[in-house]
C-alpha cells in the first residue's frame, strides 16, 4: 500500500505473521529513469521474503524492462503489476484501474512484462472488480490475465468507482476464482480471523489479501493464522504492547532515515501513528497530540501517560 507498506512497516508485519508482502507501488518510468526514490521504494531485506515488487504503468515494453532492472537489482520473488489503482494521477497517464476500461492494452501490459520477465520469475497481477458498476469486468480481465502468462492475480472487490467505499463484492470475486485455473487472492474488508474463515469457506479463493485493518492493528495477521489452525481467538493486545510496538515504529523510521531526520520521519509518519490509535483508551486526545509529534521522545512521553492513565483508571 502506497504510503504504508514500507520496509519497516513491513518487518513488522512479517513478524505478526504476513506470509506475503508486496511493496509500495512503483512506477515503471520511475525505475527506468533510476530515480532515486522510486528505487527506495523496492527495499526489502531477506527476512521479508516472499516479497513481490509491484509496478504500475501504461507500456508494456517499458514495464517489461522496468520489471528486468529491479530484478537485477532486488531478486524479489515475484513482480505484481498493478491494474487497481483507483488515484486520478495514475489513471489520467493510463495506469492502475484505467486499464480496466481498455483490455487490449492490459493485455500488452501484461504480456509485456511477462515476457521480458521470462521464467526468472513469476509475474502477477492486482485488479478491481471493473471501472463502475455497469462494467463489472473482472471475469473477462483475470482470463486474458491468466492467458497472458501471469501466475496469480489479486482481486479488490470494489470498482473503481467506489474507491474504498461500498462493500467488496465477494461474489464476483468467487466467480474469477472459479473461471481461472491460477490462484486467486481475495482481497477487501478482511478485519479478522472470522472474516478470513468465512470467506475461505464461502469462496473459491486459494488465499486473502489484508489491507486497511493491518494499518491499524497489525497483529490481524497472526490472530487470523490462529484462528484459521485452532478455531479459537486470541486474547486481545494489550496497550502496553500496542504503545510497544508503535514506539519501535517510530525508532525504526528514525533509524532508517527513509523520510529525512527525526522531526521529518514523525512529522511523515503521524497518520501512521493515529491509525495505530483507534481503540486506545482516550484516542481522541491521544490523537489529537499525535497529530503534533516531532520526535520520539514526545510519542515515549505519550505513551507513558496513557499507560499510567489507564492504570489509574483499573485501580
Ligand atoms: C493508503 C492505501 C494505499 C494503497 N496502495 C495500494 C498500492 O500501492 N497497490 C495496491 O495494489 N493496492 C493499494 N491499496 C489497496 C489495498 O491494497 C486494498 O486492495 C484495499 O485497501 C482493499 O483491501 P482492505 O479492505 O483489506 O483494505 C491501497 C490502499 C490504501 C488504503
Amino acid at each position: 500500500m502506497a504510503g504504508v507498506t514500507d520496509v519497516i512497516f513491513r518487518k513488522l508485519c512479517k513478524e505478526l505473521g504476513a506470509d506475503v508482502m508486496v511493496t509500495e507501488f512503483v512506477s515503471a518510468e520511475g525505475i527506468m529513469q533510476a530515480d532515486h526514490r522510486t528505487r527506495k521504494y523496492t527495499d526489502f531485506s531477506d527476512e521479508q521474503r516472499p516479497v513481490g515488487v509491484q509496478l504500475f504503468g501504461a507500456d508494456g515494453e517499458r514495464m517489461g524492462e522496468a520489471a528486468r532492472k529491479i530484478i537485477d537489482w532486488k531478486r524479489p520473488d515475484f513482480i505484481d503489476i498493478n491494474f487497481g489503482c483507483p488515484v486520478n494521477k495514475v489513471v489520467s497517464r493510463n495506469g492502475g484501474s484505467s486499464l480496466l476500461k481498455d483490455c487490449p492494452v492490459l493485455a500488452a501490459v501484461a504480456s509485456g512484462v511477462a515476457k521480458a520477465v521470462g521464467d526468472q520469475v513469476p509475474v502477477t497481477a492486482k485488479i478491481r472488480i471493473g471501472w463502475d458498476q455497469k462494467t463489472v469486468n473482472a471475469v473477462e480481465v483475470a482470463r486474458i490475465l491468466e492467458d497472458c502468462g501471469m501466475e496469480a492475480i489479486a482481486v479488490h472487490g470494489r470498482t473503481r468507482a467506489q474507491g474504498y467505499g461500498g462493500e467488496a463484492d465477494w461474489e464476483v470475486i468467487d466467480a474469477v476464482a472459479r473461471a481461472v485455473s491460477i490462484p486467486v487472492i481475495g482481497n477487501g474488508d478482511l478485519t479478522s480471523g472470522e472474516d478470513v474463515m468465512r470467506r475461505k469457506a464461502e469462496t473459491a479463493v486459494s488465499g486473502v489479501m489484508i489491507g486497511r485493518a493491518a494499518m491499524q492493528h497489525p497483529w490481524v495477521f497472526r490472530e487470523a493464522k490462529h484462528f484459521l489452525e485452532t478455531g479459537e481467538r486470541l486474547p486481545e493486545v494489550t496497550s502496553e504492547e500496542r504503545w510497544a510496538l508503535v514506539l519501535r515504529h517510530c525508532r525504526l523510521a528514525v533509524e532508517g532515515g527513509r523520510y529525512g531526520d527525526e522531526r521529518q520521519t514523525l512529522t511523515a509518519m503521524r497518520s501512521r501513528l493515529m491509525a495505530y490509535c483507534k481503540g486506545f483508551p482516550g484516542a481522541r486526545e491521544i490523537r489529537q497530540r499525535l497529530c503534533q509529534v516531532t520526535s520520539v521522545s514526545e510519542v515515549e512521553d505519550l505513551a507513558a501517560g496513557s499507560l499510567a492513565m489507564e492504570e489509574s483508571v483499573v485501580a
